[in-house]
């Protein structure tokens, strides 16, 4: 599927993920952070994609104030005080293995 992206002016940023790897088991919970480096965009988005499938919204996050999309309030977390570095963190349980990426805009858009 093609997705259509309206953008009056899109611009490259550098974001900093990480860690690469995360490994823990069922129980537990695990944190990963994005940093912009060179930027201060106030909206900041989580995806979570599944092998073989395409990147899915987990949940946006501006101004301290989260918001989880349908199928992530629970077990999905986003926090972050820094305008520049945020976090999710995922409870761990069977099945929730993914890649997870993030995202950053200076407009809600
Ligand atoms: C970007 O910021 C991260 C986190 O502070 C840092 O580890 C990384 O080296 C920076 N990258 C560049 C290219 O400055």
């Amino acid at each position: 599927e093609i997705e259509r992206l309206v953008c009056c002016y899109c611009d490259g940023v550098l974001i900093t993920q990480w860690p690469n790897y995360i490994s823990s088991l069922p129980g537990s919970s695990v944190k990963m952070h994005c940093y912009q480096n060179d930027t201060d965009y106030d909206y900041k988005y989580w995806y979570r994609q599944i092998k073989g499938e395409g990147p899915v919204l987990i949940g946006s996050y501006n101004f301290n104030s989260p918001t989880n999309e349908k199928g992530f309030e629970t077990g999905f977390t986003m926090s972050g005080t820094e305008t520049k570095k945020w976090t999710l963190t995922v409870d761990v349980k069977e099945g929730i293995d993914a890649v997870y990426l993030c995202a950053a805009s200076l407009h809600s858009e």
